[in-house]
């Protein structure tokens, strides 16, 4: 059964694997096999991730990469799958978030998570998806949230653009299959970094804990059995697909 989930000879690039969920995504690809191509902006923590990858025997490098430059995603995107004659999953899963009253923010700051959590994943879907339509084989899993499908104050943005995210992830499936399968996952709040602020608060970590039937946070390590599901041939027949990895959180109203 093991063969189901190996990534054995694949080729994932993995975006935001210079910390938090895309990091511990990395390792687990590679973990499972595959050579990680590892894209953010902070070159250090790349190279950091690469080493944790080379320490425990696997196969990755880093990509210095700003999703939202669109000359160089696709310079990027020429060169790694000229390097490595193909490229079988894209991860996308760099994302920021904005705190601010709908009221108070600007068109701007609006425009640029969605520029991050959306339009960078339209572009890296469309420079890859070209190379996995020729192959005639791909796995593309978009990284959404919990606020994909719910709304919550003070993130319109971020809301916004992992909604879309979801809808995208649809086309991407109708346009791309059927060799190319895309799919979402849209994780609860997990611990890293992106949540600190929400950690250290009483009130919400508590509400968190009694509103999810898992009765705790989520931990990177949770969503390593969905990546691998969406990304391997185990999940050959889904695609446009949204898989909630949230404890419960929503389903549960009280
Ligand atoms: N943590 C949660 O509770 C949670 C829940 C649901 C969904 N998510 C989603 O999961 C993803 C990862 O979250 P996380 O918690 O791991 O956050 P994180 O620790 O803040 O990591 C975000 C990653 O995105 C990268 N990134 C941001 N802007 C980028 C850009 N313009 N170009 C390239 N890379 C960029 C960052 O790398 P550099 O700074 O090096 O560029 C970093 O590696 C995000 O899409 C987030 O929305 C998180």
């Amino acid at each position: 059964m093991a063969d189901l989930f190996s990534m054995k000879n694949r080729v994932a690039l993995v975006t935001g694997a210079s910390r938090g969920l895309g990091r511990d995504m990395a390792l687990t690809l590679a973990g499972a096999g595959a050579r990680v191509l590892c894209a953010g902006r902070s070159v250090k923590d790349l190279e950091a991730t690469v080493r944790m990858i080379a320490r425990k025997g696997g196969k990755a490098e880093a990509v210095p990469l700003d999703v939202t430059d669109e000359a160089g995603v696709a310079a990027a995107v020429a060169a790694l799958a000229r390097r490595h004659r193909r490229i079988d999953v894209l991860v996308n899963n760099a994302g920021i978030i904005h705190r601010e009253a709908i009221v108070d923010t600007a068109t701007e700051t609006y425009r640029s998570v969605i520029e991050t959590n959306l339009v960078a994943q339209f572009r890296l879907s469309r420079e890859v998806g070209r190379h996995m339509l020729k192959q005639r084989y791909g796995r593309i899993v978009n990284i959404s949230s919990v606020l994909g499908v719910l709304g919550r104050a003070s993130v319109a943005g971020y809301v916004s653009a992992k909604h879309g995210l979801i809808g995208l992830t649809k086309n991407l499936a109708v346009e791309l299959g059927p060799h190319v399968t895309a799919n979402a996952i849209a994780p609860g709040f997990m611990r890293t970094e992106f949540t600190a602020g929400l950690q250290k608060n009483d009130a919400f970590s508590g509400m968190i804990e009694q509103r999810t039937a898992a009765h705790r946070w989520g931990e990177p390590k949770d969503l390593r059995g969905p990546l691998l599901l969406l990304a391997s041939d185990a999940g050959a027949y889904m695609t446009g697909s949204t898989l909630v990895v949230d404890g419960g959180l929503t389903t549960i109203l009280a």
